[in-house]
């Protein structure tokens, strides 16, 4: 029988052959549990994986302009859209389009101390994000009379509290069989010179391995496979920190599926960029292959070009909403798939010499990620579909200031309360045009503008909240 002892000299020299002997500093005073507890995440570490972490630290990222790099194919509204729409109704109806929602974040940003999708998103009844996609995803399964399954997600540090998020709320009428959670990899970090850090004395800092790892994390958790054998094709991607996703698109999917140009393999949406200066990335093309470009990336010159008709050349902005093929991500992930390293400074707090704990002030450590975009440039051609900001777009992002609770509640009731006058309801406006009064509309009253012409219209008070839910009075 291995030993705990001998496991512990096995992993001391394994770690000594990577200059990385440090993590088992504090082992000697750990009980059996703990110990056992680190010598399992020593030994499931790829210190090879390491080295090749720590060697990626210094250099820049490696990005190179391409010479050739031109704005992406936009496929921009148009009165084809009918059409797009009624092939994506098609494959909804036939049960061929499921839901991926990633959720693993840390959202440090926000700086809210549970999963993201549990926080209070909508503007009166404070619905948590998770009941708005489910929500949405409801509705969708009624409308077309078909399942529509979803995938979700979560990072191993709030998989627990996810699930259970869920359970409390009887997975929001879901079906608890219909919806698949699977926690994301992890990376881990590194001090700026390639060293391990302690999260605890018994635990090695990681952190989750960005959206991007959700492509491996489908194939790993089974989630490709569930999918094959419920007769799905097609993935509809979004992001848990953006309440106005349209989380099931027709008009997308069909695009996606049967557009002159598409290889069905992966399309994004975009939103025209607010000005050449926004810090967002870009879809541009080179060599025929669709990818986005960081705006660190872009030229200054280059983001401020403008075409004949005075728009931006390079205004794709990129919202983070796709559409996948399954066989594509089978493809991608059949023999491992390695997307390029991001790399961000962070302040990892961690477990010093001395046994404390330390909070750093400034960035002590590199948190390295990989982006779910990274994948578009190995789809054989791949459109970016034209969509309005105010339509489907206003993340959660930050506590307060741009991407706060406050600007998405504000877009999210001004979106309610457009299309809400347009199916003939009276909304009061300020002198500037913004709404005087709040609405919430859930997506099982309405979730999109046509469908709020089955809504008896009313007249809604100047500073009223209105929230219009078949379960609410108001
Ligand atoms: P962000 O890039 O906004 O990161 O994620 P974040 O971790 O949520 O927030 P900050 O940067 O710490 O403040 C965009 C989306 O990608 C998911 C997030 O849950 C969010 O839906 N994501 C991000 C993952 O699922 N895993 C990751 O490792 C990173």
């Amino acid at each position: 029988m291995i030993t705990l002892q001998s496991r512990l000299e096995r992993a001391r020299e394994r770690l000594a052959g990577h200059g990385q002997e440090h993590v088992l500093r504090h082992a000697e005073g750990l009980d059996p549990v703990r110990l056992d507890r680190l010598l399992d995440q020593v030994d499931a570490l790829s210190l090879e994986q390491v080295g090749t972490l720590a060697a990626a630290l210094h250099d820049d990222g490696g990005f190179v302009l391409p010479a050739d790099l031109a704005p992406a194919t936009i496929v921009r509204r148009s009165p084809d859209d009918a059409a797009w729409t009624a092939h994506g109704e098609a494959l909804l109806r036939a049960g061929k389009v499921a839901c991926f929602m990633v959720a693993g974040g840390q959202g440090t940003r926000l700086g809210w101390d549970a999963p993201k999708g549990t926080f209070p998103a909508t503007p009166i009844l404070r619905a948590p994000l998770f009941r708005v996609f489910a929500e949405q995803i409801h509705a969708a399964r009624r409308r077309y009379g078909a399942m529509i399954r979803w995938y979700i997600m979560t990072s191993p540090m709030n998989d627990a509290p996810t699930r259970a998020f869920f359970a409390e709320h009887g997975h929001f009428g879901l079906g608890a069989d219909t919806v698949m959670f699977f926690p994301q990899g992890t990376l881990p970090s590194l001090t700026m010179d390639g060293k391990l850090l302690l999260a605890e004395p018994d635990e090695i800092a990681v952190n989750p391995d960005g959206h991007g790892g959700s492509l491996r994390a489908l194939r790993h958790a089974g989630a490709l496979d569930d999918m094959r054998a419920h007769g799905i094709e097609h993935i509809s991607y979004f992001q848990v920190d953006n309440p106005l996703v349209h989380a099931v698109d027709p008009r997308f999917i069909g695009v996606h599926a049967a557009h002159p140009g598409s290889s069905g393999e992966m399309t994004s949406k975009m939103v025209a960029k607010r000005d050449a200066a926004e810090k967002v990335g870009v879809f541009c093309a080179s060599a025929g292959r669709t990818m986005v470009v960081e705006y660190s990336d872009l030229p200054a010159s280059l983001a401020a070009e403008r075409d004949g008709a005075g728009r931006l050349r390079f205004d794709a902005g990129s919202i983070a909403i796709h559409m996948l093929s399954r066989a594509f991500v089978e493809r991608l992930t059949d023999h491992g798939l390695a997307l390029p390293l991001h790399k961000a400074r962070k302040k990892v707090p961690f477990i010093g010499d001395d046994g404390r704990r330390v909070e750093p002030a400034t960035p002590n450590a590199i948190k390295m990620e990989t982006f779910v975009f990274d994948a578009i440039p190995m789809a054989q051609s791949s459109l970016v579909v034209e969509t309005d900001r105010a339509e489907e777009f206003a993340p959660i992002k930050n506590a307060d200031g741009d991407d706060s609770p406050a600007t998405s509640m504000a877009a999210q009731s001004a979106r309610a309360a457009r299309w809400l006058e347009a199916a003939g309801w009276s909304i009061p406006r300020t002198v500037d045009g913004a709404p005087d009064c709040t609405i919430e509309l859930s997506p099982l009253s309405a979730s999109c503008e046509a469908e709020c012409t089955g809504l008896a219209p009313r007249a809604v008070e100047r500073g009223a909240a209105c929230a219009v839910h078949p379960l609410s009075p108001g």
